[in-house]
């Protein structure tokens, strides 16, 4: 097991990752008083998992309640967040109760947003069982549910008491599920870690046959660049924004093709290219590696053409109606080289027309 600390004074929490973790054990060192635990998990998760966290939760002298919400992004609602109270209700438990959030990065969020709401906070405690969860939505304390105009418009930053990574969990994932982490992983290795990036480029197939030791790297390395960036910057006012590499792109071609038409690390795949190519346009990336960033996209299944029904003005609209607008201008995070990115607010509509009409082009001459 390998441990990674987030270091936020007195909200600072532990990320233990590994594989066939005690959860109980673990979920008592980071909760050493609590007796009544609520575990919110999903119908798709509950079964696979739900009986062993139960008996090792109950082994370490808790007294665990469940509550399965129905699986998808499309249940990330406030139906499902209200649902998560009432349960917490129904079962008579109080301010000194804690949830655990079993499942991936949509249980992570709305129980973590249940957790900062109900009776005004509780503890919560992470147990991802998605690549992209372990590696980046169970990381960071961002918690929200989707409102009706725009995904992830309600929620609130509430830290969990710890975060359980048990890697043996992804057996049982679907690989498209698996390639979308893969989207995660390959964004945070071009953001802050050529290293990582050179090992997936070496053995890109690693991830897909669950290879232990790649996974154990990949997730820690993705959690210690994703919690020192957290440390630095919880609220997102500055660096933290640097996480969303790939996402500006990604979230216009989610938003333009109805979120869930494209899992989210997909989209982040042809976010990342589109980012690259940016800025391998504007000269600031070395040229070719735009190219790599493609090819390892593409090697993990990821999609790293823009859907022929999207046009240039498609990504301009969907862009600005993005979070990350500050004052009018759309903040570009753009990889500078392998390793280390940057933000930009300069890049005007044109460059954006250009962008896309250089892509489109080259598609349609493949
Ligand atoms: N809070 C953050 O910082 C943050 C960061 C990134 C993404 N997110 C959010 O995370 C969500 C996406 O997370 P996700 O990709 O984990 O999607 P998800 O939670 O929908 O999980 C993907 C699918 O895999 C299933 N599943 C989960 N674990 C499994 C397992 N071990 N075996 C078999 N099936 C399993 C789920 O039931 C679901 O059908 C989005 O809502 C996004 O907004 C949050």
């Amino acid at each position: 097991m390998e441990t990674i600390e987030v270091g936020l004074a007195e909200r600072a929490y532990p990320i233990h990752i590994g594989n066939g973790l005690g959860i109980g054990q673990l979920a008592r060192a980071a909760l050493p008083r609590t007796r009544d635990l609520m575990v919110v998990t999903n119908t798709t998760v509950g079964p696979l998992q739900l009986g062993r966290v139960m008996g090792s939760l109950g082994e370490a002298g808790f007294a665990p309640r469940s509550l399965e919400l129905p699986d998808g992004e499309r249940y990330k609602t406030v139906d499902s967040w209200m649902s998560i109270h009432t349960g917490l209700l129904e079962a008579g438990f109080g301010r000194d109760c804690a949830i655990v959030a079993l499942g991936g990065g949509v249980v992570g969020d709305l129980a973590g947003f249940a957790a900062a709401t109900y009776q005004r906070g509780i503890p919560f405690i992470q147990v991802p069982t998605t690549l992209l969860a372990m590696v980046d939505a169970s990381v960071g304390g961002k918690t929200a549910f989707n409102h009706p105009l725009g995904k992830n418009m309600v929620g609130a930053f509430w830290q969990p008491r710890a975060v359980l990574a048990d890697l043996g969990t992804l057996g049982t994932l679907p690989r498209r599920e698996l390639a979308a982490g893969m989207g995660e992983v390959i964004k945070t290795a071009i953001l802050g870690d050529a290293g990582l990036f050179g090992e997936l480029e070496r053995d890109s197939a690693a991830a897909f046959r669950l290879d232990g030791d790649f996974l154990l790297r990949a997730v820690r390395r993705c959690c210690e660049i994703k919690a020192r960036v957290v440390a630095e910057d919880e609220r997102e006012r500055g660096m933290r924004a640097l996480l969303n590499l790939g996402h500006t792109f990604g979230h216009a071609v989610e938003a333009f093709l109805g979120f869930g038409t494209w899992l989210h690390g997909e989209a982040v795949g042809l976010g990342l290219v589109m980012a690259a190519t940016l800025s391998e346009r504007r000269g600031i990336l070395p040229s070719g590696v735009a190219a790599r960033i493609a090819k390892l996209c593409s090697e993990c299944d990821l999609p790293i053409e823009i859907p022929t029904e999207m046009k240039d003005y498609d990504f301009i609209k969907f862009m600005r109606h993005d979070k990350k607008v500050r004052d009018g201008a759309v903040r570009y995070v753009l990889p500078v080289r392998l390793g280390e990115c940057r933000v930009f607010s300069d890049v005007g509509d044109d460059e954006v027309r250009s962008l896309v009409g250089e892509m489109k082009g080259r598609q349609a001459t493949i």
